[in-house]
């Protein structure tokens, strides 16, 4: 990687402004359902302690629109990073982030201690990525650390901005999700797969014509498997179906075959009359799907016969589930590709988002070489794109 890392800098007495991604998921009483993003910052946080940094960390929490919302605090995260931690947090109550008093309270903190701003998505120059207001949090600080891998794909004033203002560097985590994801892409170990699942095709575009450049198979799954099977010449019955993208299937089925790619569509198929998981359900063939029912999994021989190469493959990159997981008569696919690739000898790399919810659910995370903590960030990684909040920072 040619950025800066944190062993680039040295930290002592230094305010460090650490951007991380703390955008993690609650319930209605702000309980954190899933603390894996805060559990990625911990390494960094903890070596700037010991370097004697005084450390300011800056995140997001949901989509305020530049106005305050106390649902929206990051006060139980701080709380949840001070356990996990085990030393204390300082967290500033602020709903204009960085009032006077907030400021001055940072002014004075010691070596190895670790404050949290508020939501920094309170004052809509974050999301414009207002230069006065990148200018005012560099301010506190001396040098920026960019550990929010979940927002690289993001323009704004605490990542883009404050990266233009301050030295800066990329923090632990992101310097982890960036060598799996380089490594990966640019010179990964074959055969390799690509096992791309979701319910629309338009969302993926991007990463399967990326991913058709570098993989030896392409396995789809999801709801966009029925656009393919549409343009194969299968009726889909009621299933999702793009019609729009029925042409850009073609062209990506053709593309696969030029490249010598093996793209591969779902063979059978858990089904239903309704989008529910209190009704019956059974298994089709892909030729027997009829008018009154729609796929909401794939099936068994699916699984298997994607199973059988799984085994067999050295690399295999995960995004989007097979099918509607959350519902338990129609997890069973994504399930399956979960046990496949845990008990399988390859790198196996899975884009944050659903599938990584997915692993966590059935139990198979600890078995994963890397779970991102990305979900728009790793599948524009994965498109080929730059992130505007990796590119800002300084290279080496
Ligand atoms: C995410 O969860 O993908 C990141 O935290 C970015 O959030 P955003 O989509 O609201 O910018």
């Amino acid at each position: 990687m040619n950025k800066k890392t944190l062993k680039d800098f040295t930290f002592y007495d230094k305010t460090v402004l650490v951007r991380c991604d703390f955008n993690v998921p609650m319930d209605e009483n702000q309980k954190i359902t899933d603390d894996r993003r805060i559990q990625g910052a911990l390494d960094t946080i903890r070596y700037l302690a010991k370097e004697g940094a005084k450390i300011v960390l800056i995140s997001h929490l949901g989509r305020p629109k530049g106005k305050p919302d106390p649902k929206l605090s990051l006060l139980p995260v701080a709380r949840r990073l001070e356990q996990l931690l085990g030393s204390k947090v300082q967290f500033f109550q602020d709903d204009l982030v960085i009032s006077q008093e907030t400021k001055d309270e940072l002014g004075v903190m010691k070596l190895g201690e670790i404050a949290l701003i508020e939501n920094i998505r309170f004052r809509k120059e974050e999301t414009d990525n207002d230069p006065a207001f990148a200018k005012e949090l560099a301010r506190i600080g001396d040098v920026y650390v960019n550990d929010a891998f979940g927002t690289s794909h993001r323009g704004h004033a605490s990542n883009l901005g404050l990266a233009s203002i301050l030295p800066s560097c990329v923090g632990f985590l992101v310097e982890k999700e960036l060598e799996f994801f380089s490594k990966t892409l640019e010179n990964p170990e074959r055969p390799f797969i690509a096992i791309i699942g979701g319910a629309k095709v338009s969302d993926k575009i991007g990463v399967i014509e990326n991913l058709l450049d570098k993989v030896d198979f392409l396995m789809i799954g999801g709801g966009m498997s029925y656009t393919f099977l549409h343009a194969m010449g299968y009726n889909v019955g009621k299933s999702i179906l793009e019609i729009e993208k029925v042409n850009l299937a073609k062209v990506l089925m053709q593309i696969a075959k030029d490249k010598g790619v093996e793209l591969l569509i779902p063979i059978d198929h858990v089904v239903a009359e309704e989008f529910s998981n209190d009704v019956d359900f059974w298994t089709l063939d892909s030729e027997n799907i009829s008018d009154d029912v729609m796929g909401l999994d794939i099936g068994e021989k699916t699984v298997e016969r994607y199973s059988d190469l799984i085994k067999k493959a050295k690399t295999v990159i995960w995004n989007g589930p097979m099918g509607v997981f959350e519902m338990t008569n129609f997890q069973s696919g994504t399930e399956g590709v979960a046990k496949a690739l845990a008990e399988s000898n390859a790198v196996t790399i899975i884009g944050g988002g659903d599938s990584a919810a997915a692993v966590e659910k059935f139990g198979y995370a600890e078995a994963m070489s890397h779970i991102s903590t990305g979900g728009g960030a790793s599948l524009e990684l994965l498109e080929g794109k730059e992130l505007p909040g990796i590119e800002s920072i300084q290279d080496r």
